[in-house]
């Protein structure tokens, strides 16, 4: 149900975003929208080292007829195998990690540093991720990613609140922990890089978070989001 809804509002905002594409001048709005960010790879992008050659911002990720059935996904493939996070040592964790799900896939195609950010439409590129974005195929020092937060999970661990809590990601932009944070059909919906950055800069209205985070890490309102601490 979840899903078939996020296709409906996919296969609108591709509509729009052919519209917004052929509309985009460089007087377009840089905060608040993928325009001018650090995922803004076109020839007008904001860093030096790492924009391309085309004048299109979405190109770089996702192309309007294409053969990837995820998201319309225009980059090449990402076969890397990634080590996990594991609570080996407290062994707290209750959900157990998998590799991680398609959208942090898409994520990572950048940020493990296995595929340059320039491999897209077929063409194979050379400008990779460097420095503190790199993330590399080691996930275990990251936060897990890739497993169904739901309610048998909130069971387990108390310390968790239910995916039916309100969440409000930047300003205004009010929903449930699961409608707005988590991926896929709903009671499996999974925990992604996507739940807590938005990688389009868009969902936080007037008060666009450092590092994409939907929401603010003052007084850690993210990780209390989800977290009873
Ligand atoms: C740097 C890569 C990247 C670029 C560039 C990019 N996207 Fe995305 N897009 C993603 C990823 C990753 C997802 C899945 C994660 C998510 O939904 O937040 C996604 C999801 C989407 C979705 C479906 C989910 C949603 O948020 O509604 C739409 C629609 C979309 N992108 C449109 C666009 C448009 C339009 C542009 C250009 C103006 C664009 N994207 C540029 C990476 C990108
Ligand atoms: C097409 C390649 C590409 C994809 C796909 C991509 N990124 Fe990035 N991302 C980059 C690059 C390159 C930078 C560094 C840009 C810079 O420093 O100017 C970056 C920077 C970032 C930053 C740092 C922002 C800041 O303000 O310092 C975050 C957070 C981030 N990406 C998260 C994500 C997430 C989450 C996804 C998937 C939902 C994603 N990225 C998908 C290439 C990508
Ligand atoms: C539970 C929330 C959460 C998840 C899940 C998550 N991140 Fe982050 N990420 C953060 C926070 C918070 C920061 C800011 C940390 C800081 O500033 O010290 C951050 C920082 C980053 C940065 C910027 C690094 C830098 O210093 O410039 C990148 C890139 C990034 N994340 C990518 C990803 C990717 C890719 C994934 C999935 C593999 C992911 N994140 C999953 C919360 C998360
Ligand atoms: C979208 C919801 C969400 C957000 C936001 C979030 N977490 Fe989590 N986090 C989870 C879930 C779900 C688990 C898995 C818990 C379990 O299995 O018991 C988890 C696991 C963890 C673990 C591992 C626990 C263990 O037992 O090993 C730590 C530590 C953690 N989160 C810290 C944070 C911090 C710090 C932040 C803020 C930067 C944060 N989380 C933000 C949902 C979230």
């Amino acid at each position: 149900m979840k899903s078939q809804l996020r296709c409906l509002k996919w296969a609108g905002l591709a509509a729009a975003s052919l519209l917004l594409t052929l509309g985009a001048t460089s007087a377009q709005a840089a905060i608040g929208t993928i325009v001018g960010s650090v995922h803004d790879f076109s020839t007008t992008g904001p860093n030096a080292t790492y924009k391309g050659t085309s004048t299109q911002v979405c190109i770089y990720c996702h192309a309007p007829h294409n053969t990837g059935s995820t998201l319309l996904w225009n980059r090449a493939t990402n076969g890397a195998t990634y080590s996990l996070y594991s609570s080996t040592v407290s062994s707290t964790m209750n959900a157990t990690t998998g590799q991680p799900g398609a959208v942090s896939k898409l994520c990572l195609s950048c940020h493990d540093g296995t595929v340059a950010i320039d491999s897209f439409g077929g063409a194979t590129g050379s400008k990779m991720v460097t420095g503190a974005p790199l993330l590399g195929t080691d996930l275990s020092n990251d936060h897990p990613i890739g497993f169904p937060y739901n309610a048998a999970l909130v069971t387990a661990d108390p310390g968790l609140r239910a995916v039916s809590t309100a969440a409000t990601i930047g300003t205004g932009n009010v929903g449930t922990i699961e409608s707005k944070m988590l991926f896929g059909a709903s009671g499996a919906a999974t925990v992604e890089c996507a739940s807590c950055h938005d990688v389009h800069n868009s969902t936080s209205g007037t008060a666009v978070q450092a590092k994409l985070l939907k929401v603010t890490t003052v007084g850690s309102a993210l990780c209390t989001t989800c977290h009873i601490k």
